[in-house]
């Protein structure tokens, strides 16, 4: 099969040997792939992939089963589906445990359908289920435009929570489209300020991609008993946590990976996804958000483009 193979900082297309369906996995010729910031991480060599995990890129894919390992009993080939992987997206076939395969919501394309694996668990996994968001309890979201936040915003309208998000002022029209009650330009203002004036308390949950350099600012954006769950370090890692201000919160800091979760805690998430969000997508309360679909010999140019960060929602690659 062809598959693209990180050389020199760059994305080549080659060939190379098909993945074989090992115990409990199956095969899947991809059909399309997400690109995720992760990806770009990896190409620059700071995120390596997990131990057994393909060496190419990709961590969400689509397309149709083409073999069954042993030990899979409730798959067959021919099978259309969406799959949450741990690398090796970015080819025509990848190998990946039955676990976490999803079905391909009802009303969506098979392409369209390789844009929600990765976001929706990750954003299921750490706003629902870890930051436990309710309806009536407001979401500040950051990086309102990225892959993650496009769908973050439509997660919380669809629960009945109030959103807050932040993005560069280009995305703003697009993100209350989406359902954002407030977008915060946070190149020009506070989204501290902004966020307590919204509701008069601060967010009950906030989503941050930024990491370090906005830990002490979300904690103060945070409204009593709030919870913020980190999942990027786009500001950096490391920052000093006051703790007597995050205790007058009562608040709690939470930060995950997906990627490097335990199969069996990918699988359990997976499972809550197709059950709690499939529905929401399949009555068109939560939609894949996709700025543009590549050839897979262009993946470069998809990085180039997620680097910009001129693109809104999710950049596609197809074999
Ligand atoms: N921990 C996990 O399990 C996990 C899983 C998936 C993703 N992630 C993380 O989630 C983040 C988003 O991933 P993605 O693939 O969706 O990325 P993406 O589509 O490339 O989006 C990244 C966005 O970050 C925004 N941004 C940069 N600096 C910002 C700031 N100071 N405040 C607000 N927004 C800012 C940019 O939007 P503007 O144009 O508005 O600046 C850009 O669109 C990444 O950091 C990724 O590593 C983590």
């Amino acid at each position: 099969m062809r598959a693209i193979v990180i050389e020199d900082k760059h994305l080549v297309l080659r060939e190379v040997p098909d993945p074989e369906a090992g115990d409990g996995e199956v095969v899947i010729d991809v059909t399309a792939a997400g690109v995720n910031r992760a990806d770009v991480s990896q190409r620059q060599g700071f995120y390596p992939p997990p131990p057994g995990a393909s060496p190419y890129p990709g961590l969400e894919c689509a397309g149709v089963i083409s073999a069954v390992g042993p030990g899979v009993t409730d798959r067959h080939v021919g099978e259309r589906v969406c799959a949450l992987l741990a690398g090796g997206g970015y080819a025509e076939k990848v190998a990946v445990p039955a676990g976490q395969l999803l079905p391909v919501p009802a009303g969506l394309s098979l392409i369209e359908s390789a844009a929600l694996p990765e976001v929706a668990c990750t954003v299921w996994s750490n706003v629902v289920d870890l930051a436990r968001l309710r309806k009536g309890k407001t979401l500040l979201v950051h990086g309102g435009g990225s892959g993650i936040g496009t769908f973050a915003i439509q997660l919380g309208r669809a629960l009945g929570a109030p959103v807050v998000a932040t993005a560069r002022a280009g995305k703003h029209e697009a993100l209350r489209a989406l359902g954002a009650d407030l977008v915060i330009d946070y190149t020009t203002d506070d989204f501290v300020t902004a966020t307590r004036e919204f509701n008069g308390r601060g967010a009950d949950v906030i989503l941050d991609i930024v990491g370090a350099k906005y830990l002490s600012r979300n904690i103060e954006a945070l409204a009593p008993n709030g919870r913020i769950a980190v999942i990027g370090m786009q500001g950096g890692r490391k920052a000093e946590l006051d703790l007597g201000q995050l205790m007058a919160k009562r608040g709690s800091v939470s930060s995950t990976s997906l990627r490097a979760r335990p199969a069996a805690d990918k699988a359990r998430i997976v499972t809550s996804v197709a059950r709690d969000v499939w529905p929401l997508v399949e009555a068109g309360a939560v939609k894949p958000v996709i700025h543009s679909t590549l050839p897979l010999v262009e993946a470069d140019r998809a990085h180039e483009l997620m680097e910009s960060s001129e693109h809104l929602g999710k950049i596609l690659l197809t074999p």
